[in-house]
């Protein structure tokens, strides 16, 4: 990938109708909505070329039942060389968007009133699947510390009680880019087979974790535990190519994928359509190269954004991410009079994601996408810098 497909000018960012650069004003530099400011692979650009030049629109035959074979296959092989996990192709279920899976998994696996677990700050849909369904938010927090963010893994026992149906797991986390060890996701298979709970795994983000750090899907882990694990995932993340609606749904056991079909048939789930699976299979098969770049290149970015942090911004509190291109902020010290979303985009110019949307407790707390050039990354550190000293001088 040549350095340029780091570097594309805001000019050409703005160019794009996608939200990242649509929602706020000209003036305004986006970090928010979880989408990356870079050319994507060239297997995926072609694949979306060939599709455009042979008009091949029609209903596909890719292999498989369903006509998306490849993407199955594709799916297979890349859980199985990334994390030596051996998955039966008849229990995935290609999907349009891992939003509507997660919303259609409670659904199936619980009813109006029945405890969710998740561990907040959490990714806003997640909230919004558990209230909107009349589903209960059972708490469970990620508290910051020396080593990071954690949880106390014993603190689960005691959350769950007689209507606790599910734990909704995000894996990496989103925000804070952690990624759980073998040691944590076996202890939340632990409470969920003996406390008879599905786990709802997301782990969209699989693909961008950063040296020294090791993803394990929770379902790799032992029959017991795949047995009651729906796994979600997609390379729109790590590839960069989520308006393209592909993902998939991953079964842990026949009896799971059966229960689960009887609360909605398989016409009834979205389907992805060609551009999607086309993209997919390109970027799992054929995308490892530029990712590997990419991953260079946040990882730069992190470092970048840590050392500034820390020395031009020490009031604001971070743990180094290990792995998304996100990172959570606690800007309390900062004493800023309303959310320090406002803040930042009315004083700074800048739109990250206001940490109330991930947290009840979080106004305080911005989402920071990092996953832009260079250049553009200064320039938001810069405003930062400017727009915290600005209001520390006035105080
Ligand atoms: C954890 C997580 N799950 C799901 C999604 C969205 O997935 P989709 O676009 O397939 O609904 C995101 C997007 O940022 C995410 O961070």
């Amino acid at each position: 990938m040549s350095a340029n497909s780091f570097d594309l000018s805001i000019d050409v960012l703005r160019n794009r109708q996608n939200s990242k650069w649509q929602r706020y004003g000209a003036d305004v530099l986006p970090a928010f909505v979880a989408e990356m400011d870079f050319a994507v692979a060239r297997p995926i650009q072609r694949a979306m070329e060939r599709l455009g030049a042979d008009q091949d629109y029609g209903y596909p035959d890719r292999g498989g039942n369903h006509g998306d074979g490849t993407l199955v296959d594709a799916f297979g092989k890349r859980m199985k060389s990334r994390f030596d996990w051996e998955i039966d192709p008849a229990l995935v279920l290609p999907v349009a968007n891992l939003v509507q899976s997660t919303f259609s998994t409670i659904l199936a696996f619980s009813q109006p009133g029945d405890g969710v677990v998740l561990q907040l700050p959490a990714y806003p849909p997640f909230h919004d699947a558990i209230h909107s369904t009349g589903r209960r938010m059972v708490v469970h927090r990620l508290n910051s510390g020396a080593e990071g963010w954690s949880h106390a893994p014993q603190s689960l026992d005691a959350l769950i009680d007689d209507t606790t149906r599910i734990i909704l797991l995000c894996n990496p986390q989103n925000p804070t880019g952690r990624v759980f060890t073998e040691e944590e996701l076996r202890e939340f298979g632990r409470v969920a087979c003996e406390r008879d709970l599905i786990i709802l795994s997301d782990e969209i983000h699989c693909d961008l974790v950063y040296p020294g750090t090791k993803h394990i899907p929770i379902a790799s882990l032992s029959p017991e535990i795949a047995a009651r694990t729906i796994t979600i995932t997609s390379a729109t993340k790590g590839f960069n190519i989520p308006g393209l609606r592909c993902g998939v749904m991953y079964f842990g056991s026949a009896d799971l994928q059966k229960r689960f079909h009887a609360y909605l048939p398989a016409r009834a789930v979205g389907g992805p359509g060609i551009h999607g699976v086309d993209a997919t299979v390109a970027a799992w098969n054929h995308g490892q190269n530029w990712l590997d770049d990419v991953l260079a290149h946040l990882d730069r970015n992190r470092r970048h954004m840590m050392q500034f942090i820390n020395r031009e911004l020490p009031a604001i509190k971070l743990h180094m991410p290990e792995a998304t291109y996100l990172n959570w902020l606690d800007c309390s010290a900062l004493g800023l009079p309303g959310s320090a979303f406002d803040f930042f985009h009315d004083k700074a110019k800048i739109a990250f994601s206001g940490g109330e949307a991930f947290d009840p407790e979080g106004k305080n707390f911005v989402r920071f996408n990092f996953a832009t050039s260079a250049a553009i990354l200064d320039k938001i550190l810069d405003r930062m810098a400017e727009a915290v000293r600005s209001n520390a001088n006035r105080a």
